[in-house]
């Protein structure tokens, strides 16, 4: 099974999903936690490209292909091999962050960049999605707070970029019914954790 965990800066989604994983290893799943850009040396080293500071002459288009390649990388040293054998993978954002961010809040269109991932991942989709939704105003508040939390270049964009992001995930979760769940990260912590673990093991036991 192959899970991702999506959402705005700052909804939480890795906390949220900690208590999951135990519950999960206590049942006796293996479980698989990675994120997207990185998890594989190649990949981190394109996720440093991806969200330096520095570079802020990045090109929309350089972006979106750089999250693909990231990806595809992932895909093949990580993420497949452990589908194979039959363990959970959990990761990070996946092809509905280039969607929502690359596709919606920097314009590139959605069914473009939906294209280039196409390529990408040669149609792997996961089987859950969890959105984790989020005010940006709420979540970029949080990240501030968060001294542990490094900013990086995406998060140094405009309030309406952020709000852009949301929107277009709302879209996705409303186009791609089957596999999206949305829940509410303005909640606190054990709610936001309980739903997150009731969506993941209703859908296991599907
Ligand atoms: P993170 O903060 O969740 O580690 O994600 C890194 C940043 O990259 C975050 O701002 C979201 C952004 N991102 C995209 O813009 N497109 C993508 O395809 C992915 C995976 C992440």
């Amino acid at each position: 099974m192959f899970i991702t965990l999506e959402g705005p800066e700052g909804s939480g989604k890795t906390t949220a999903v900690e208590a999951a994983v135990k519950r999960l290893q206590e049942l006796g799943y293996e479980i698989v936690r990675t994120r997207e850009p990185g998890g594989t040396p190649i990949s981190e080293q394109i996720r440093n490209v991806i969200l330096d500071k520095a570079n802020t002459a990045m090109d929309s288009r350089t972006e979106a292909l750089l999250y693909a390649a990231s990806r595809r990388q992932h895909l093949v040293e990580k993420v497949w091999p452990a589908l194979k054998e039959g363990k959970i993978v959990i990761c990070d954002r996946y092809v509905d962050s280039s969607l929502a961010y690359q596709g919606g809040a920097r314009g590139l269109g959605i069914d473009e960049v939906l294209n280039v991932n196409l390529f990408a991942t040669e149609n792997t989709w996961p089987d859950l999605t969890l959105l984790f939704d989020i005010k940006p105003e709420i979540g970029l508040a949080r990240i501030s707070a968060n001294a542990d939390r490094e900013v990086n270049r995406l998060d140094l964009e405009k309030l309406e970029f952020h709000n852009k992001v949301r929107e277009s995930f709302l879209a996705l979760a409303k186009r791609f019914p089957d596999r999206f769940v949305i829940i509410d990260a303005s909640q606190d912590r054990e709610s936001v954790a309980k739903d997150t673990m009731e969506a993941i093991l209703s859908r296991l036991c599907k």
